[in-house]
């Protein structure tokens, strides 16, 4: 699968309608919701009313990813505030099986995260139970950030893990993707491509996505 879904992090908040408009009328896929908490990350983005406000002019699912310190206090609220997939982070969440239940309970698709620094063996026993596993290819907290390079590595291991398990887990890969290495991503197995600001400093967001979609792994 080639999916891309845009971070709205990126957007300009302050003519989100229009931007959230440019999204439907685009080939992406998703559009990627980051939720900061100023303490699980250094960085504090936007909360309920702002997901709703997207909700409810988006006509692509939201895939809310959670960069916030016990996520499980708040499953009801994301649903209701319109998330279909909901993201967590394995770092923030020590009873992470109950957790992914308890998304999949409330009628969402369940997403587990990792850092740059956690390696994917950590995955072994819930990345069965996911419908989604992001690997984050920047320290979460901004967009704009470097992409590091051992996810290429990482993303070669969870294909392994999926296989081996038999799994249906969609890969996702979030941080830095641009050009230069979404090609390279897709080849190695990665699902669904984040862009932030590749989509949004693009001179032509709509034209950007597609590249990213198409972009193949050597370029002339
Ligand atoms: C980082 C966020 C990312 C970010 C991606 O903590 O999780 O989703 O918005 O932005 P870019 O593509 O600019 O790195
Ligand atoms: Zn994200």
């Amino acid at each position: 699968m080639r999916y891309i879904s845009p971070s709205i992090l990126s957007a300009d908040f302050a003519n989100l309608e229009r931007d959230v408009e440019m999204l439907n009328a685009s080939s992406a896929d998703y559009i990627h919701c980051d939720i900061m908490d100023g303490n699980f990350v250094p960085n504090i983005s936007f909360g309920f009313p702002v997901l709703s406000a997207i909700h409810r002019v988006a006509t692509k699912p939201q895939e809310v990813h959670l960069m916030i310190e016990d996520p499980g206090r708040y499953v009801s609220q994301f649903r209701d505030a319109g998330a279909d997939i909901l993201t967590v982070h394995h770092e923030s969440s020590i009873h992470l099986d109950r957790l992914v239940h308890q998304i999949k309970d409330a009628g969402m698709k369940a997403g587990v995260a990792i850092c740059p620094a956690t390696p994917v063996s950590v995955l072994s026993e819930i990345a069965e139970e996911a419908d989604l596993v992001l690997l984050m290819s920047v320290n979460p907290g901004f967009g704009g950030q470097k992409f590091i390079d051992n996810t290429f590595k990482k993303v070669i291991e969870l294909v392994e893990l999926r296989k081996r398990g038999n799994d249906d887990f969609v890969i996702e890969i979030d941080g830095g993707v641009n050009m230069d290495n979404a090609g390279r991503l897709f080849e190695a197995g990665a699902d669904i491509l984040v862009a932030g600001s590749a989509v949004f400093k693009a001179e032509d967001p709509t034209a950007m996505i597609e590249e990213l979609k198409q972009s193949q792994r050597y370029r002339a």
